[in-house]
């Protein structure tokens, strides 16, 4: 039932472009974008002039990549929160406000209570949920369902990659609503929506390569990651994996954020994984993660670097390369993510865990 895998984890980053491709499917119908069981009128969703994304985790994650996404397609102003806090402060609601709750379980407790606040605010609810009929798209006012098919695995890999997915299918809805793209630009985005599940299934043949460096990697102290722009939530999640499956402490950061205080925990052999953009699609980032890495390598880090292909100007920094396709910037999530999934489930095994059950959590979070 794991597929001929020695864990369920590594079966799922396989079935990431499936996953993928089943949550974009039948979303983009005479050359318009479907939310399915959109019970938010169009006038609605034109009238939206504030996003909020509540999500715990993974999810929060996701929720993190779509702000740059949302944003920039929407010019809405997108914030993304913890669901434990959003729902014990006082967020400024109403019914203009959009809230999307990002829940792979559809129970996570606090994601629910977030949803109820919102309702009792009269904001509109859209949940983006890869359960059916789960109790936080039964209280929302719409469902976007993630088909990333059921998750064993504790710890979210597939379910994430949806998740990113489908709140990008939500962003080109809001921009169609609102005219902030032209018909024909959201139909580019689309399109270029539906190539990801080849690029991710081209990243899988980097899952030897990277499995092999996580038994390298397996009695370090201490991991750290980086990233830039859509790169920094992939750290951040790069590091809640091998939190979650390694039990060794891990974080992200952002990597402007190196010299306001991270750079002091540099020493000698500490392995650093750089989540770097496109040399390319974003060249002033591109050349600013350079210099924080010729950084850190100078003070003895073990530089770990996820890079496009034929990025050659990263080589001389980067102890250990691994290459990803590549993909227009804001879609960079849903490759980089991959190799940090495998390489904190490596870590896991090596270190002799079970690397689909965790230590002390559960699969849905039902209590707060
Ligand atoms: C991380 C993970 C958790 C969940 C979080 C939210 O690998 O699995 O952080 O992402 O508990 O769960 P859902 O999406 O079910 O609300």
């Amino acid at each position: 039932e794991k597929g001929g895998h020695e864990y369920f984890m590594l079966k799922e980053i396989e079935e990431q472009p499936d996953a993928l491709a089943n949550t974009l499917r039948g979303h983009f119908e005479s050359g318009r974008i479907v939310l399915d069981e959109q019970r938010i009128a169009d006038q609605d969703l034109r009238d939206v002039d504030k996003v909020f994304v509540v999500a715990c985790g993974s999810a929060y994650h996701s929720g993190l990549v779509a702000k740059y996404a949302i944003e920039h397609w929407c010019r809405l102003p997108v914030e993304v929160e913890l669901a434990s806090e959003f729902r014990y402060r006082d967020p400024v609601l109403d019914r203009d406000t959009l809230v999307v709750a990002v829940s792979q379980s559809g129970e996570t407790a606090d994601t629910l209570e977030a949803v109820r606040h919102a309702r009792t605010q009269k904001a509109r609810v859209l949940a983006v949920c890869n359960t059916n009929g789960a109790q936080i798209p039964r209280e929302s006012d719409a469902v976007l369902y993630t088909h990333a098919g059921p998750e064993i695995g504790v710890a979210s890999t597939k379910a994430f990659l949806a998740q990113i997915a489908a709140n990008y299918l939500v962003g080109l809805a809001l921009a169609q609503a609102r005219g902030t793209k032209y018909p024909d630009e959201v139909a580019r985005e689309f399109s270029e929506l539906e190539a990801m599940p080849a690029a991710v299934h081209k990243v899988l043949s980097t899952v030897e390569q990277v499995r092999d460096l996580g038994r390298r990697m397996a009695d370090s102290k201490a991991v750290l990651f980086l990233g830039r722009h859509v790169g920094f939530p992939v750290a951040l999640e790069g590091a809640l994996k091998l939190k979650e499956l390694a039990y060794m402490h891990a974080e992200g950061f952002a990597a402007g954020e190196l010299k306001h205080g991270p750079i002091a925990l540099i020493e000698e052999g500490l392995p650093v994984v750089v989540v770097m953009p496109s040399p390319k699609g974003r060249a002033v980032l591109h050349a600013k993660l350079v210099s924080n890495i010729s950084e850190i390598q100078a003070r003895g880090a073990r530089t770990i670097v996820i890079a496009e292909e034929g990025d050659d100007t990263v080589r001389p920094f980067a102890d250990e390369l691994v290459e990803v396709p590549a993909v227009p910037t804001l879609l960079q999530p849903l490759v980089s993510t991959v190799p940090l999934q495998v390489l904190a489930a490596e870590i896991a095994r090596t270190r002799g865990y079970d690397v689909d059950k965790p230590r002390n959590l559960a699969k849905s979070v039902t209590v707060e």
